[in-house]
């Protein structure tokens, strides 16, 4: 018997291909410190510090795919060009000198993109309807031909990856991006093969990610990250019932997606009426495949602040008002939570305890504080920082 609160987090993990020192994963975030799409100089260390800080496997920020339509956003890194590829090498050089494993996120995201940004600032949005939501339209639907060139990039994003040393591809399933867009019938309302009902709507998906399973071949691990909620829409819902989410996780996994990565606000939220299982516990529940749950770990609040806005809160505070900053200020996550209620790090044990899920994600705590896990681990719930969004000005 362990006394430590947290030591299910602390136990071996080992899945074919991926072996860590235990359950703490960074979670993917976006810095917007990406000059010209090209990780900078600070990357290696930035990744490296929460390794040594104690996190068995990073994850990295969402990265765009070569494709000209791939990008909402300057500032964020991509796998493509030779200028990228040597950055991203020398992050894996650093997180496996340090001792950890690494994923690259891929990204596309879709109808998010406004014209103006990106390598090809002159091209619109590609999405599967050309909308953002129902009622609200951008750019342009996207033709087979969009479609195989953006599965093509994907693969190749994927295959370059695995060649520069990554341990493992994240597919960026979630948060009303592209892949998203296809899965929501709020954005796709296509008439075509990749439209209709929810076998229809995951159609690209699972193209996608048996085109990136021949690009990597069987043995590196293909992680999907998917949720409910989207950017665009905080309530909206793919999935109502585990019969529904098998619909949608099964020919996933049969495509070769290994590890299930359900985002959520909350990691204590159940998911169904009449179970308290979370989405990742019913994720790993339907398919037995790995799952990584996240949300709100180690924090009191979630990261989509109250006024709905989750783009702000990531850019953090750089191209905000004074009034605004306040605002943020003041609904992002400041407190840590080790009380033995079900939000605490108690929940989560016995959650881990219980294998609901296998892995937990953090992202926010870690931000502010890259040795968490060491903190964790010898108890010292008093030197862990708050987060606040002013963290995310530099790469530290
Ligand atoms: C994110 N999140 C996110 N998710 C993702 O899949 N790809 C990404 O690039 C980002 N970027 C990002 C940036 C920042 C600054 C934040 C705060 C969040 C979501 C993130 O991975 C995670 O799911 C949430 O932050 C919830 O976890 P925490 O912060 O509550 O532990």
């Amino acid at each position: 018997m362990n006394n430590n609160a947290c030591y299910s987090l602390f136990k071996r993990f080992e899945m074919p291909s991926l072996s860590l020192p235990n359950r703490i994963v960074m979670a993917p975030m976006t810095r917007y410190l990406s000059p010209g799409h090209v990780p900078s100089p600070e990357a290696p260390a930035y990744y490296a510090r929460r390794v040594e800080g104690g996190v068995g496997l990073v994850i990295t920020e969402a990265t765009i795919i070569d494709e000209p339509h791939a990008t909402a956003y300057e500032d964020v890194p991509g796998m493509y060009g030779e200028e990228a590829a040597r950055a991203w090498k020398a992050v894996v050089d650093a997180v496996h000198g340090a001792g950890g494993k690494i994923f690259s996120q891929l990204w596309h995201t879709g109808a998010i993109r406004k014209p103006g940004v990106g390598p090809r600032p002159d091209l619109p949005a590609l999405s599967p309807s050309g909308l953002l939501m129902p009622g609200v339209s951008s750019g342009r639907e996207m033709n087979q031909a969009d479609i195989d060139a953006v599965i093509a990039s994907f693969a190749r994003a994927a295959k370059l990856a695995t060649t520069l040393g990554f341990d493992g591809i994240e597919i960026h399933g979630a948060h009303g991006y592209l892949v998203d867009q296809f899965l929501w019938e709020g954005s796709n309302q296509r008439k075509d093969v990749y439209g209709g009902d929810l076998e229809a709507r995951n159609r690209f998906p699972v193209e996608l990610v048996s085109a990136i399973r021949a690009a990597v071949g069987p043995l590196v691990p293909i992680s999907f990250r998917f949720s409910q909620w989207k950017q665009q829409d905080y309530s909206a819902r793919l999935v109502d019932s585990p019969a529904e989410l098998e619909q949608l996780l099964q020919p996933l996994a049969n495509a070769g997606v290994d590890i299930f990565h359900a985002s959520t606000r909350r990691f204590w939220e159940p998911e169904f009426p009449g179970s308290d299982l979370n989405l990742a516990g019913w994720a790993r529940k339907i398919t037995g495949k790995t799952a990584i749950s996240v949300g709100s770990v180690c924090l009191d609040n979630d990261f989509v602040d109250s006024s709905g806005s989750y783009e702000k809160l990531m850019r953090g505070f750089s191209d905000s008002s004074t009034a605004t900053q306040n605002e943020l200020l003041e609904s992002v996550g400041q407190l840590m939570s080790t009380s033995a209620g079900a939000a605490g790090l108690h929940g989560l044990e016995a959650r881990l305890e219980r294998d609901e899920f296998d892995l937990v994600a953090i992202g926010r705590a870690l931000i502010a504080n890259p040795d968490l896990p060491k903190l964790l681990s010898r108890e010292q719930w008093e030197d862990v920082r708050s987060y606040d969004a002013q963290m995310l000005a530099e790469l530290r």
